[in-house]
């Protein structure tokens, strides 16, 4: 592991494994396999990645490997894991391994770490889109966080893995791994689910000359830029922070009559921007409890639906 340039066998050469494949190689670490679940994909991504070596069985990864990236789906990892075990060509205590799952830990590696070999989850704090072709993706890796743990030498490894893809690590303790995760899915599946609400409220109101992109952009990049200049609770405006009642009962009542289906989320996000607005000190518990009543009423006069319009 103190070479400077690694051989490295990618096992899932998927968004994830393609985009780490891309970072390494452009900085000198050799890729020696590219194994999938089908030869189609095995050979799109060796061709990606300049590697002739391609195919649907383990046994392609050559004995020179030093590292093996699984960004394999999380439910493969393990299953994986056990049949890479059992190759009796590999070297393993010279070899690192790590996955990328945000939702295991190093331990998912470990008839790997049995063998002798060091293991390392390495979780990218980053989305990587399905629909989304590798070179668009490629460029967002600089910089980011990787979600790790491990033994010593594997966050040793995950660490130079790390500097190698331009980014940095931070420790996950492994009991807080599924907390971890479902954090992440808040900072982007949740502020994409978001993002759709709001173009689903810019097709109601059906107003023409700008996109929904176009129209709340400037309220969104300022947000934003205030959220992290500051604090949540520093930046919170609005009628939950000014103990609006009567505008958010009416918001409730017009969301009902236009789109009922996103009633669950507004419902939803005033409970937890009231829960700010307290931390805010700008309500009091008892302007809270009016603000929960509000949404209770909501809820029981119109029970959550999820039908699409
Ligand atoms: N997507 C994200 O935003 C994101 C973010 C952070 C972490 N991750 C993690 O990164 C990992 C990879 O995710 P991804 O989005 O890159 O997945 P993906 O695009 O679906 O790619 C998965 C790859 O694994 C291959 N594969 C599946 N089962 C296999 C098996 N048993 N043996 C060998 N290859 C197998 C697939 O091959 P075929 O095409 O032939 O099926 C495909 O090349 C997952 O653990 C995921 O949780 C994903």
């Amino acid at each position: 592991m103190t070479r400077n340039r690694w051989n490295i066998a990618i096992v899932g050469p998927g968004k994830v494994g393609l985009a780490f494949g891309k970072v390494l190689r452009k900085r000198g670490d050799a890729i020696t396999a590219v194994i999938a679940r089908s030869a189609t994909s095995a050979l799109r991504g060796g061709k990606y990645l300049r590697c002739a070596n391609t195919g649907t069985q383990l046994e392609l990864i050559p004995g020179d490997a030093r590292v093996v990236l699984l960004t394999v789906p999380h439910s493969s990892i393990e299953p994986v894991a056990r049949d890479l075990a059992r190759l009796t060509h590999l070297s393993f205590s010279g070899m690192a391994f790590c996955h990328a799952s945000g939702m295991l830990s190093a331990a998912a590696l470990a008839p790997l770490a049995d063998q002798g070999a060091t293991v390392a989850s390495f979780h990218p704090l980053q989305t990587f889109p399905r629909d989304f072709p590798p070179e668009k993706i490629v460029p967002t890796l600089p910089g980011i966080w990787y979600g790790v743990d491990g033994d010593a030498k594997g966050l040793r490894f995950a660490k130079q893995l790390a500097s190698r893809l331009g980014g940095k690590t931070v420790v996950i303790p492994t009991e807080m791994r599924e907390y971890y995760h479902a954090a992440c899915v808040v900072a982007s599946n949740h502020l994409t689910a978001l993002l759709g609400v709001l173009e689903e409220m810019h097709r109601a109101l059906d107003l023409s000359g700008a996109t929904y992109h176009e129209l709340f952009r400037p309220i969104i990049e300022t947000t934003l830029r205030n959220v992290t200049a500051t604090s949540p609770v520093r930046a919170l405006s609005g009628p939950v922070a000014r103990g609006g009642t009567e505008t958010i009962g009416r918001h409730l009542e017009t969301i009902r009559q236009h789109t009922p289906e996103l009633l669950p989320y507004y419902a939803a996000m005033t409970l937890a921007t009231v829960r700010l607005a307290m931390a805010k000190e700008s309500i009091d518990e008892h302007r809270a409890a009016e603000f929960r009543g509000l949404v209770d009423a909501y809820h029981s006069l119109h029970p959550p639906s999820d039908k699409p319009r």
